[in-house]
């Protein structure tokens, strides 16, 4: 038999031990979990890209597909007329991981279709 006395030590000893983990585990999420994973600043629309950031945004093994048009950068997703890092319409001339700002206005949709799309930052 344990006594009264044992029981509350151990209850707050668990408890005081409980506490560290989580705020150890909340002080590493706040410090720590910005930065870790994936592409920093994907989806927050206001990343500054290189042309040679952009460039690595070719749609092609795995990656995602972001084009420029006029400064912008922006994220194309989930349209089947773009494939494998091509717009199938456009006869090779519309790739991602370009700046198709001259290309789009050779398009038959013209800017329109920049409506459609999420801008993820600017090009620099
Ligand atoms: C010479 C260049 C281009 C040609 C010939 C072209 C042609 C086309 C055609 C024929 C369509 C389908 C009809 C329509 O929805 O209006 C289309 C759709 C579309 N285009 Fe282009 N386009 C060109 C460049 C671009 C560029 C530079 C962008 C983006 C910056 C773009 C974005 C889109 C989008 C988002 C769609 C809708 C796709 C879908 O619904 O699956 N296009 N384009």
């Amino acid at each position: 038999m344990k006594s009264p006395a044992y029981k509350v030590v151990v209850t707050l000893a668990s408890l005081i031990f409980g506490f560290a983990i989580i705020g150890a585990a909340v002080y590493w999420q706040l410090e720590y979990g910005e930065r870790s994973g994936g592409d920093p600043g994907a989806v927050s629309g206001d990343r500054a890209f290189t042309t040679e950031e952009l460039a690595e945004h070719d749609g092609v093994s795995g990656n995602d597909c972001y084009v420029a048009v006029d400064g912008d950068v922006y994220l194309i997703e989930g349209f089947a007329l773009w494939q494998m890092g091509q717009h199938l319409p456009s006869n090779g001339r519309a790739s991602c991981g370009y700046d198709l700002t001259d290309v789009i206005d050779e398009s038959p949709h013209g800017r329109s279709k920049l409506q459609l799309l999420q801008k993820v930052g600017t090009l620099t």
